[in-house]
């Protein structure tokens, strides 16, 4: 697995359930899958010498992120790895305007866009379609970071907007949301495909706060979630782990927020949740190997994410004390604490969302020293 951070370090100990020898590749022996004890080699995701030496003899390679450049994947293919997803697939989380154009063209429903190179287009396209607007960084965002919000004409930041010689930068117009979905998939390269229960998220500041199960939204809403899910999964060849971010708005569309090919934050619940977690179906499903049951095993769930405030507030320090909280399940990934890092999450089960939303909060609030 390239990367070694907080979902390899759960991957880590799925294989360690399965037996399945999987090794890491790190950027620093500080990683959270080094520090919980995952074989690893060393190679930086950009540098291509180091990545295919580093996965040799490995018979699938697989990622926990998005980070590695398209031509060092399709290199890594033609040198006859076997990348699970293949380049074509990553690139739909690597590029957000590929992903929404290719989508659109597709037929899937996506929020207007359009690539720009410089403030002017972005003036344009706000008086068009109303401000504010939505910037994206076409790649290398999460967690909110490369996401900005412009409120009118005169507002556009100073980017960097082109980069070797293509816009750097997609505009978008700004939807008033009703909620937020995922919908996680596993896909196996012979074809088999399996869902989760669709999840209800929610961003503060782009950054994914909590989530709840079942999503509070019509069921033929989830539906049609899932089935857009399990097309997309189809139509672009993903083998693994694929996520599908959604949008719901207040006037009641549903649209394609951006996919993840890989485990997802809003699958981590399903470690407790479900009868097979998506760590294990992602190793599975890159194996060629039968997917898991992903039943709910509780009425209700929910995930609260641990995000530091500062550098100051220490989580282990404050774990036995969370574990007072006896139906929440702990999860740290060993990371520093820095603003506004997601260090851990906690997982509850229940009768309800908020019964297991109420219980979630408290371990994490203590978590955080609050
Ligand atoms: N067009 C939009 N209109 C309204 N809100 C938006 C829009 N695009 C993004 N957002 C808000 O910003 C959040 C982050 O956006 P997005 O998922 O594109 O960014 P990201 O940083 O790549 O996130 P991730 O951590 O999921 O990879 C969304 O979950 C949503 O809450
Ligand atoms: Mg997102």
């Amino acid at each position: 697995m390239v990367g070694a951070g907080q979902l390899a370090r759960m991957t880590h100990q799925a294989a360690v359930d399965l037996d399945v020898e999987l090794a890491v590749v790190a950027g620093s022996t500080g990683d959270p899958a080094v520090s919980a004890g995952a074989p690893h080699r060393l190679a930086r995701p950009a540098d291509r010498d180091a990545l295919l030496a580093a996965t040799a003899g490995a018979p699938v390679v697989t990622f926990d992120h998005e980070l590695v450049p398209g031509w060092i994947l399709r290199e890594m293919e033609a040198a006859g790895r076997m990348l699970r997803p293949g380049s074509g697939a990553l690139a739909f989380a690597q590029d957000k305007l590929h992903a929404r154009s290719e989508l659109a063209g597709a037929g899937f429903p996506v929020p207007a866009h359009r690539p720009v190179a410089g403030a002017p287009q972005v003036v344009t396209f706000g008086d068009e379609h109303g401000w504010p607007v939505v910037l994206k960084s076409r790649s290398g965002g999460y967690d909110g970071r490369g996401v900005i919000v412009v409120g009118a004409a005169g507002e556009v930041p100073d980017l960097a907007w082109v980069e070797a010689g293509e816009p750097a930068w997609l505009v978008e117009e700004h939807l008033e949301l009703a909620a937020e979905l995922a919908a996680v998939v596993a896909r196996s390269p012979s074809g088999e495909v399996v869902s989760y229960p669709v999840v209800e998220t929610t961003q503060v500041d782009g950054i994914c706060r909590h989530l709840v199960v079942p999503a509070g939204v019509a069921a033929s809403l989830a539906g049609e979630a899932t089935t857009m899910a399990v097309g997309l999964a189809e139509r672009i060849g993903a083998t693994g782990i694929c996520a599908l971010e959604l949008f719901v708005t207040t006037d009641g569309r549903l649209l394609v927020n951006e996919l993840a090919l890989r485990p997802h934050n809003s699958g981590h619940a399903t470690i407790e949740a479900c009868v097979t977690s998506q760590f294990h179906n992602h190793l599975r499903a890159v194996l060629d190997w039968p997917l898991g049951a992903t039943d709910l095993v509780a009425p209700a769930v929910a995930l609260v994410n641990v995000i530091t405030p500062d550098a100051d507030v220490d989580p282990a320090a404050n774990l036995p004390a969370a574990l007072a909280v006896r139906a929440a399940a702990v999860h740290l990934y060993g990371k520093g604490s820095r603003p506004g890092r997601k260090v851990g999450h906690v997982t509850s089960l229940a009768a309800t969302p908020a019964e297991a939303l109420a219980t979630a909060r408290a371990a994490a609030d203590i978590l955080l020293g609050r």
